[in-house]
């Protein structure tokens, strides 16, 4: 009976132990290390794929890391493109820089996502953010993001993934690059700059 009473004694130390340790490891994390977390989570999550300007080379783009994040960049022309190519059965098109996308929505250019005040996230909350990636809503209430940009899958990170998320945004270098506003179906896309 003692033998039984301290076996179970001490597992409930280990256990308590354990949830001591993964209870400070959360809380332990500093700025440095949330923001590589982001970054980890920025690079897998493929934002670089829409969101960064691209180089063409033999091989095909290759992000301009010059322009890390910084959106559709604003001097670059827009291309013709045939009435009804991108009605529904269509086709669904980009650039070769995959910052500028055609299909039925009309066209969509991706954010600006450095922490530039005026044309990036810079004047954004966390709040603002999380919300924007839960609802697929501009900054949770606004008006509903256009494809292609993938916020179903990003809405199902938990909170403190976005947080690291959003820390890594907000430590890359800002740039200044006001992005076109999106155009609706039949519209030519104009540069506003
Ligand atoms: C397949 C392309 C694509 C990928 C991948 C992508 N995005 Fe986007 N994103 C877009 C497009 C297009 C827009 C502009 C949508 C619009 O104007 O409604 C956008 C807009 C945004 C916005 C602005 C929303 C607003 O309310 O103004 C944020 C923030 C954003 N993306 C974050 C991310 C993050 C973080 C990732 C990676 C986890 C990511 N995106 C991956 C295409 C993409």
């Amino acid at each position: 009976m003692k033998k039984h009473f301290l076996f179970f004694a001490s597992c409930s130390v280990i256990l308590v132990f354990i949830f001591l340790q993964l209870d400070c490891s959360s809380k332990k994390m500093s700025n440095d290390e949330l923001i590589a977390r982001g970054k980890y989570l920025v690079q897998f999550g493929g934002c670089n794929d829409c969101h960064t300007p691209k180089m063409m080379t033999a091989m095909g783009p290759v992000p301009d890391t010059t322009k890390l994040l910084s959106g559709h960049p604003a001097d670059q022309p827009i291309p013709q493109i045939e009435e009804g190519m991108t009605a529904p059965g269509k086709w669904v098109l980009s650039d070769d820089g995959s910052t500028m996308w055609f299909g039925p929505w009309g066209a969509s250019f991706t954010a600006n996502l450095t922490p530039d005040s005026s044309t990036g996230l810079g004047a954004w909350t966390l709040d603002n953010f999380i919300n924007t990636m839960r609802t697929g809503k501009h900054l949770g209430t606004g008006r509903d993001l256009l494809p292609p940009m993938p916020w179903q899958g990003i809405a199902s990170l938990n909170d403190e993934d976005l947080n690291a998320m959003f820390a890594y945004l907000k430590s890359i270098p800002p740039i200044n690059n006001r992005v076109p506003n999106p155009t609706p179906p039949n519209m030519p896309p104009a540069n506003k700059n």
